[in-house]
């Protein structure tokens, strides 16, 4: 690994039109909880046009759209009918293209969600599959095999699914299929050719109605190859999975795609941009999806799977940047999304080895409300993490209703409940659905000003202090820091480049070309503040010093000295650091 930070391409942020995404803002939103226009209880594309105005204030440079299309909604709309439509509830292809004008006309970029790894099992290829014969073409869409046993009534393998329960399903003639996700996602075969041309379809159906990009689910699950005997759950747990070999997860031949489908990104101009969904087994692995030749950008997860802590977060800074200065991608840096719980709450649970720890454990897998959670820490911890990463070099990955510091909602009753995983794991893990409440976007009213009447979930009272209405005209609120930032980091990107300033072992300090830095202390005294003017604070500071759990822009005099720190930068955790390690979907 090189010893430098600097990326040495040294891209300028903009000027070139098929440069946006490498370091854009990007608001991920869940359509059926952002908001809902026509008052059915359930988020609307025309509620996101209605709210473009928000989204613009806010400062995004682009929206990632979760699943839109028709769906029974077994996985959250991640069970796709038709890839090339939307679904009633949200609204018309019509009502598509009013948002994408509209975003468009306030300067955001559009980017879908597209899932290739399965469809649903409403998907008009499955039921033709259950209709047809064993070894048909209908049946080679989708990955069957014969049931062991005499009559084939036990599954091929013992695999579990990644919500839980069995990963094979019976079909009532003896055939079984696998289904990696709930049983209503059945997986594709991208062996056959007719799956990989009726995705290029898909690929151009939203290029040609103005989508700028593609999110890629399970981007690392596609290619399978799976042996005429298969291995056991624990045979392929035991498998190295960084051999690009392993019959699932991030075979070699998954780039073939990849490749394929830039081929059709490089139609369109500018070209269509793509960030893989990857969960790989190395960072090197990852970066293989984000090349130039393929996806062109990879989510990396490690900071939201990072404790709080400065030696944890400088690691992962600083391979990631070195990681796509190999590929001439940019990184990309999340703490939330739909799959995880919010980061002002994950910081807010008990430290690890504390005596509560395990309380705040339970309270995460099992609902419930909580008296371990150190509410306002938690949302201090999160805005000082969350200023330190938007400083950074590359993409920043936000997720609807962090902007407002929103917690989970841990205490969704169970009869409630939506997300599959809950449901598969009766006792044991509650799910999703506590970051994917309605947005509250007034003080008052049935559904805090979602819509007209209720919420599919269950929206919390104190939502009324989180709610846009309540936050707008405070200067202190979490979305006027958001805003702030935002605007900040518009006007000060340039080069994809940082450099490392030697500090105190708990506090992170680096500077951007063009005379500013950032500061973050991630301990629990003060810190001495450094010479420059504090363009934004995640806390209040005082004169000269820098508060615990706090972090700072800073205009940096241009005498200010900057030395790289060279490597062994993946120091241990100190203890006492909040560790939450999200699930993997
Ligand atoms: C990843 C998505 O983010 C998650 O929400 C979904 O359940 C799985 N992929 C399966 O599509
Ligand atoms: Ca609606």
């Amino acid at each position: 690994m090189p010893d430098t930070l600097t990326d040495p391409r040294d891209r300028p942020a903009t000027g070139d039109p098929g440069s946006w995404w490498r370091q854009a803002a990007v608001y991920q939103i869940y359509p059926r909880s952002f908001a809902d226009a026509n008052g059915d209880g359930i988020g609307d594309l025309a509620g996101i046009t209605e709210r473009i105005g928000y989204l613009r204030d806010l400062g995004i440079d682009a929206v990632w759209l979760s699943p839109f299309y028709p769906s029974a909604l077994a996985d959250g709309g991640y069970d796709v009918d038709d890839y090339r439509d939307v679904d009633p509830r949200l609204g018309t292809l019509a009502d598509f293209d009013s948002m994408t004008s509209a975003l468009h006309a306030a300067n955001i970029k559009l980017i879908v969600d597209i899932v290739p790894n399965h469809t649903s099992d409403r998907h008009e290829w499955f039921r033709e599959a259950l209709a047809s014969p064993r070894g048909s073409s209908a049946r080679n869409r989708y990955i069957f095999r014969d049931g062991l046993g005499v009559d084939g009534s036990l599954p091929p393998a013992d695999w579990v699914s990644a919500f839980g329960g069995p990963a094979w399903e019976p079909v009532g003639d003896g055939q079984w299929y696998l289904h990696y996700f709930a049983t209503e996602q059945p997986d594709l075969n991208w062996k056959n050719p007719e799956v990989r041309e009726d995705f290029l379809k898909t690929l151009r159906f939203w290029s040609d109605r103005g989508v700028d990009g593609f999110r890629v689910d399970v981007a690392h699950g596609c290619a399978k190859e799976l042996p005429e005997v298969l291995p056991s759950q624990a045979e392929l747990d035991a498998l190295d999975a960084t051999t690009g070999q392993h019959p699932l997860w991030d075979r070699d031949e998954v780039h073939e795609i990849y490749a394929e489908w830039r081929s059709v990104f490089n139609e369109y101009s500018p070209p269509r941009t793509a960030v893989a969904e990857a969960w790989v087994a190395t960072p090197d692995r990852r970066h293989r999806y984000a090349s130039i030749d393929g996806l062109g950008q990879a989510f990396n997860f490690d900071l939201l799977e990072a404790d709080f802590d400065a030696a944890s977060f400088r690691g992962i800074i600083t391979s990631n940047l070195a990681q796509s200065a190999r590929t001439g991608s940019s990184t990309t840096w999340v703490f939330s999304n739909h799959d995880v719980v919010r980061h002002a709450t994950r910081y807010a649970l008990p430290p690890r080895g504390s005596s509560t720890e395990k309380q705040g454990a339970s309270w995460l897998l099992t609902g419930g409300t909580a008296p371990v959670l150190d509410i306002e820490g938690g949302l201090r911890r999160a805005r000082a993490a969350t200023l330190l990463m938007l400083g950074l070099p590359g993409s920043a990955y936000l997720y609807q209703g962090e902007e407002l510091g929103l917690q989970e909602v841990a205490d969704i009753p169970d009869a409630e409940r939506q997300d599959p995983s809950f449901f598969r794991n009766p006792g044991v893990d509650v799910g999703r659905d506590g970051c994917r409440v309605p947005l509250p976007w007034k003080r008052s009213g049935p559904s805090f000003g979602f819509g007209a009447t209720g919420a599919h979930l269950p929206q919390p009272g104190w939502f009324s202090d989180f709610s846009v209405e309540a936050e707008e005209d405070d200067t202190t609120s979490t979305l006027a820091f958001y805003r702030q930032a935002l605007a900040l980091r518009k006007d000060l990107q340039t080069v994809e480049s940082l450099e490392w300033i030697d500090s105190d072992e708990t506090v992170l300090h680096y500077v951007r070309p063009g005379g500013w830095s950032v500061v973050a202390n991630f301990g629990t005294r003060d810190a001495p503040l450094p010479a420059g003017e504090v363009l934004i604070a995640s806390s209040p500071v005082g004169e000269g010093r820098l508060p615990s759990e706090t972090a700072v822009w800073l205009k940096t005099p241009s005498a200010q000295g900057s030395r790289l720190r060279s490597s062994g930068r993946c120091r241990r955790s100190t203890p006492g650091s909040r560790h939450r390690r999200p699930r993997r979907y």
